[in-house]
């Protein structure tokens, strides 16, 4: 549970400092408050980066050199010093350096925003990186072999482009065979206990590539196209709701219902595992829902997770208990 944040020369902050008393918290605000900001700042705390831009230069206060930002997690600190002069980046568990890989692998944190669900609207490879990272935080054998097999992938790809030999490229496709059999075996395993979870006939499909590296002629393809078209990274996600692409039938605010129902099946499934309520931090959460979907979905979540939720109107959020935090 995030317990506590605090920020020096973040963005529009010069100095503030909060508690999370409750497992739902409401940081409330008008436009430009500041809201979004306590969010991506507790985020790059436990994720090393910002979910809004790949420069951490633009979240030091203007007129300014450097940000602090500490946030007290599950009884730890986590310290993180940016400045701009000195170039310097620096994440501290509990007072000492850490790699900020092994931060995130011990508190599971999710950001869910309308971004997000824009993308998963649009493409499926949003969706697929976002079960990938699930599965990272949720079983360190499926990263083990995931990393593993990028590593090779990275390796055949430059081959590939180096139009390298046959030979040079067939170990390779064995540890990406040999990988590839682990992590769909996971992925299998941990989409089948989200659907045993889910109701309201959702559904989530894992549809694996159907180009296989054993066949000749999809490797003589990857010779010529200096590509790797074989393989897991190619598999993909879908949600579906009575047997229908949640992307393609559904209205904005159903879309957005159906997703918080894997949502919360996906917190569950983690909670089964660790005894913990991972973090939900949802940014425009009450934007494209009615009251009464907004106050369902809430529920439904608030089952699975801790909750950190932006709102320009704590009207809406009565009937809940939360820890206000007005900006
Ligand atoms: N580097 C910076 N220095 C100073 N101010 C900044 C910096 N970056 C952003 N800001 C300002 O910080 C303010 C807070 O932005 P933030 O996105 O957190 O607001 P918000 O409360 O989430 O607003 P909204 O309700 O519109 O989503 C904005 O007015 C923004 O212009
Ligand atoms: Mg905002």
């Amino acid at each position: 549970m995030i317990e506590s944040f605090s920020c020096l020369n973040l963005r529009c902050f010069e100095k503030k400092e909060f508690l999370f008393e409750k497992q739902f918290t409401l940081i409330e605000g008008k436009n430009g408050a500041g809201k979004t900001t306590v969010l991506e700042g507790i985020f790059l705390s436990v994720r090393g980066k910002s979910f809004l831009t790949g420069k951490l230069s633009n979240l030091v206060k203007n007129g300014e050199d450097f940000f602090k930002v500490k946030t007290g997690i599950n009884g730890n600190y986590i310290d993180v010093f940016y400045s701009k002069r000195e170039r310097k980046k620096e994440f501290l568990l509990n007072g000492k350096r850490e790699r900020i890989l092994r931060v995130s692998l011990m508190f599971p944190l999710f950001i869910f925003n309308g971004r997000l669900l824009n993308f998963i609207r649009s493409d499926t490879i949003t969706l697929y990186k976002f079960f990938n990272i699930i599965l990272s935080l949720y079983d360190k054998a499926y990263l083990k072999a995931y990393n593993e097999y990028s590593r090779a992938l990275k390796e055949k790809r430059s081959l590939l482009t180096l139009q390298a030999k046959n030979d040079s490229i067939e170990p390779w496709n064995i540890i990406l065979m040999e990988r590839s059999n682990i992590i769909r075996e996971k992925r299998k395993v941990f989409v089948k206990k989200i659907n045993n979870i889910l109701k309201e006939n959702n559904f989530v499909l894992y549809r694996e590539n159907s180009l296989k590296e054993e066949n000749k002629s999809v490797f003589e393809r990857e010779l010529k196209e200096k590509r790797v078209l074989a393989g897991c990274h190619r598999d993909r996600f879908f949600i579906l709701k009575n047997n229908k692409d949640m992307r393609f039938f559904y209205s904005s605010g159903q879309q957005k219902n159906i997703f918080f129902d894997v949502l919360t099946a996906v917190g569950k499934v983690f909670g089964e595992k660790t005894g913990q309520k991972p973090v939900l931090l949802l940014d425009d959460f009450d934007s494209e829902f009615d009251l009464s979907n907004l106050k369902y979905c809430l529920n439904n979540v608030l089952e699975s997770f801790q909750i950190i939720l932006t709102t320009t109107d704590k009207a809406k959020y009565s009937d809940f208990d939360y820890n206000l935090i007005s900006l």
